[in-house]
């Protein structure tokens, strides 16, 4: 029997964390927790990231944190949040960053809840600033629904100097492009990401030709997926404005091949004039066709 109240984790993070009134949790996530909090001083809004014991003691969790490392100057950023605060919580590393605003992209692709202006905002936001990443030789290395938030992108765990090799195959199953199935990413890489997302927003599922790093360990696996084509075809039954470029924008943002892709810059400029296109004929609303990919 329990005869003394443990304090719960808010509160024990509260007792250690002094500065910060902890509001709530709001993920839990691979490595560790997620709170939104507010410094107590100023009443700014903070995101507080609690890596868990567990894999803060594997090796290589250093690299993890690597980011930290980065100058700060690249972090002020509107598509960025700047890391406030770090330390170690009962053992246990954290961070405090600032709070970004607004509904995430993962949310919103599930509630078909999204409209061309929104999209037509956050993918330019979003590629603008992986051009600045990559205008710095820094790759994100998780760009997913998840970790975007708002206007920003977040969750910099995967972050490194462009390009790179890790033993460490980490990401979001489901967007990854085929290099990281080798554990290579580079700036291009970011870019396969953010086509993958878009594709999702638009279609309601993403391409057939999505490469799962669920499968990389059965016999042959990282052969074909690296030696996929690309044949990303959009659904026959979307009812878009300029198909033609619509498919050069998927097919091009995510050749198998990192270094023919698109860059960010590159791909902001057609994306934003391909949805100038829908939003002059009209549509508002973006609704998902599902069915059937022509050959
Ligand atoms: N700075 C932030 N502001 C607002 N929400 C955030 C912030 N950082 C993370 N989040 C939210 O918390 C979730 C988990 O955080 P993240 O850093 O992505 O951890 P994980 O390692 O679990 O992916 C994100 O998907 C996002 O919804
Ligand atoms: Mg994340």
């Amino acid at each position: 029997m329990r005869t003394v109240e443990e304090p719960t984790g808010i509160s024990r993070l509260e007792t250690e964390l002094v500065k910060y009134h902890i509001v709530r949790r709001i993920g839990r996530g691979g490595f560790g927790e997620v709170y939104r909090a507010k410094k107590r001083e100023t009443g700014q809004p903070v995101a507080i990231k609690v890596y868990d014991g567990k894999s803060s003691q594997e090796a290589g969790f250093e690299e993890f944190m690597q980011y930290l490392v980065f100058p700060r100057e690249i972090f002020n950023h509107p598509g960025l949040v700047r890391t406030l605060d770090a330390g170690h919580v009962d053992g246990a590393p954290y961070t405090v960053m600032e709070w970004a605003d607004g509904p995430c992209m993962e949310d919103l692709i599930k509630n078909h809840r999204l409209t061309w202006a929104h999209v037509k905002h956050t993918f330019s936001q979003l590629l603008r600033t992986l051009d600045h990443l990559n205008a710095h030789g820094i790759v994100h290395g998780d760009v997913s629904p998840a970790n975007i938030v708002g206007q920003k992108l977040v969750d910099y765990d995967a972050m490194r100097f462009d390009p790179h090799y890790s033993m460490k195959v980490i990401g979001s199953p489901g967007y990854m492009a085929p290099e990281e199935m080798v554990g290579f990413k580079t700036h291009t890489t970011d870019v396969y990401h953010a086509c993958a997302i878009l594709y999702d927003a638009l279609f309601g599922r993403l391409p057939d030709t999505i490469h799962d790093p669920t499968r990389a360990n059965e016999p042959g696996a990282i052969l074909r997926q690296l030696t996929k084509r690309t044949n990303i075809s959009i659904p026959p039954n979307a009812p878009l404005q300029d198909r033609v470029l619509w498919q050069a924008i998927f097919e091009n943002g995510m050749k198998a091949d990192p270094f023919e892709r698109l860059d960010a810059k590159s791909l902001r400029y057609a994306i934003r004039l391909a949805i100038d296109k829908e939003i002059a004929a009209g549509s508002h609303i973006i609704v998902p066709q599902y069915g059937s990919i022509a050959a």
